[in-house]
């Protein structure tokens, strides 16, 4: 395979991109706002608990009939016209999801057809649960650096409120639905975008993060359903001390291995699970709260669209200029985990 991509890109001409940079961003969450006080009228909880715990005040929560791949549409196109660019342009769509549309086709095919792109590129869906926006990101970039691919689509779409058990106040109130993406264009820009990414995972203890149901493991039932197993259960003490470690972990490995130092990162953008598990990986790879951006108090945890979603928000509200270094870290079910540094490209 490797001989005849080597022998087709010297017959084709390929050009190898210097580098890979984010050359569009967009967001989208749904209308409808679901605050603590509202939830306190179905669930046994409280505003005090949920801001305390965890740092939310507020979640959106999608239409009955707005779909992950009608979230994932609308931030698409807010990052293909912030790149001023055409969706005929993408050759490339990889859209990453802990709930798609339906367990096949790929929520990628739904909303290449939804964008009416070319159907002659590849598109797929990526699971890697919170973290999947970083693994997304690598994947296209590895796929970009080949030279064959020039403009990619990430999506991190997550309809979450259509897989929680809103019996159980312990996951109910930590997540939100939205959806964030951005284009990834080669550039010949030298030492811009994406610089270096880790990633890793580790199987050996699935049930701490989980939706047991629907799999070939234990398929849809009359008992699945009335047991709500098709939706999501947490071990949340555990998931929060491995999401703290590896977090900052990771953050100072790729931080090393780049040799950019701390104090060079213009913008932390972690993954928004808890303000709790973002100030403490902050505080430990020595990053201030004014480099940090926060936005779990609005949109709670929306699982791998919550970096994407951030992203975009910094960049509109004018908090990246060319040359910043960003760095992304994430940590989700898996478990698994990943930080990516980024050089912002102009
Ligand atoms: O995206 C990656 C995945 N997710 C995460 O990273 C989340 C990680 N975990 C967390 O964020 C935190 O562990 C939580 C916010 C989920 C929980 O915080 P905690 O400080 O670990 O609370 P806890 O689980 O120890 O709960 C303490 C108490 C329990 O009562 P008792 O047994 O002490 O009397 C719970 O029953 O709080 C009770 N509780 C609630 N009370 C009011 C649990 N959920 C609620 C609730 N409202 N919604």
């Amino acid at each position: 395979m490797l001989i005849r991509r080597n022998v087709l890109s010297e017959i084709m001409e390929i050009k190898k991109p210097k580098s890979i940079i984010i050359s569009g961003t967009g967001r989208y969450v749904p209308e409808k706002v679901l605050t603590n006080l509202d939830l306190m009228k179905f669930v046994d909880t409280s505003d005090e608990w949920i801001y305390e715990r965890s740092g939310i005040r507020q979640r959106h929560i999608a239409g009955e009939n707005e779909t992950t791949s009608d979230m994932a549409l609308n931030a698409s196109r807010e990052a293909l016209a912030s790149a001023g660019m055409d969706a005929s342009e993408i050759d490339l769509v990889i859209v990453t999801t802990v709930n798609p549309d339906m367990m096949f086709p790929s929520t990628a095919c739904i909303l290449q057809a939804k964008l009416g792109i070319r159907n002659n590129i590849p598109c797929f869906d990526l699971e890697a649960a919170c973290s999947g926006f970083v693994y997304g990101v690598e994947v296209a970039t590895r796929m970009m650096q080949s030279g064959f691919y020039k403009n990619a689509l990430v999506v991190s779409s997550e309809k979450l409120s259509s897989i929680l058990n809103w019996e159980d106040r312990a996951t109910c109130v930590l997540f939100g639905d939205g959806a964030g993406a951005v284009v990834l264009s080669a550039s010949d820009q030298e030492g811009v975008g994406i610089i270096d990414t880790v990633l890793g995972a580790d199987g050996s203890d699935t049930a701490m993060l989980r939706m047991p149901a629907g799999g070939s493991m234990m398929p849809a039932s009359a008992e699945t359903v009335a047991k709500k197993l098709h939706s999501v259960q947490m071990d949340g003490k555990s998931v929060f001390k491995h999401a703290v470690k590896t977090m900052q972990e990771k953050a100072l490995e790729v931080l090393e291995r780049t040799g950019v130092p701390a104090e060079k990162i213009a913008l932390l953008i972690p993954h928004q699970a808890n303000a709790r598990i973002i100030e403490s990986v902050a505080k430990r790879i020595k990053i201030p709260a004014e480099k940090v951006y926060v936005n779990v108090e609005r949109y709670a945890n929306t699982s791998s669209a919550s970096i994407p979603i951030a992203l975009d928000e910094a960049v509109r509200a004018g908090k990246i200029s060319a040359g910043d270094y960003v760095l992304f870290v994430a940590f989700g079910a898996g478990m698994t985990w990943g930080a990516t540094l980024v050089k912002w490209g102009k």
